[in-house]
């Protein structure tokens, strides 16, 4: 049974936990570890995609050991808990990614579809190498194909809040991972 405390309210809706933090450093560490061996010994160029993605990114490079660089884009398609289908770029790819190892770093992959135009504006980029990371994966909820090269934690189709996710703009600070919480 879920006790009252372990709810927490945003806005007009509650969440329960449900990724709790051992979980979730786990799934960190399989992906750093995963990076650290395809790239052993050379460059790589992560590019964190706003807002979502910065609490996994601060926590994934601390496990990384390759030559970084950093970067962000700021992307927003969700309006409150729909995707409202529209990319709009707040912060674009330099041109600085040509030639180099890179790595979008995704909070998590719904449709799919924010992350495979992502994808296709980087490579007409002409990075070296381009690969996406994505802490968590809606399996049941792609409305496309994309290309997943690290993926942390598969979840069902459920909203999650918390660890960089918000629900209109709250719930980014919390420390692990929430779910729609639903009475029966
Ligand atoms: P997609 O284009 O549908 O794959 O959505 C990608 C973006 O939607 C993510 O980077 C998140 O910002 C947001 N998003 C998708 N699902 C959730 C969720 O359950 N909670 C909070 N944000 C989400």
């Amino acid at each position: 049974m879920i006790q009252a405390a372990e709810i927490v309210k945003l806005g007009d809706l509650h969440f329960e936990p449900f990724l709790m933090s051992e979980t979730i450093d786990e799934a960190v560490q399989k992906i750093a570890g995963q990076i650290n061996r395809d790239y052993n010994g050379e460059e790589v160029l992560l590019i964190g995609v706003l807002n979502g993605a910065f609490v996994f990114m601060n926590e994934l490079i601390k496990q990384l050991e390759v030559s970084l660089e950093i970067d962000f884009i700021k992307v927003s398609s969700y309006d409150g808990m729909n995707s409202s289908g529209e990319l709009a770029l707040a912060l674009d790819f330099k041109n600085d990614i040509k030639g180099k190892n890179v790595i979008l770093i995704e909070d998590i992959i719904d449709t799919g579809l924010t992350a495979s135009r992502l994808l296709k504006m980087a490579s007409c980029l002409r990075p070296r190498s381009l690969k996406i990371a994505s802490l968590l994966l809606k399996p049941d909820s792609l409305k496309t194909q994309v290309q997943m090269d690290y993926v942390g934690i598969e979840i069902p189709d459920v909203f999650v809040v918390g660890y960089g996710l918000d629900y209109d703009q709250k719930g980014r600070e919390l420390p692990m991972i929430y779910k729609l919480y639903q009475e029966d």
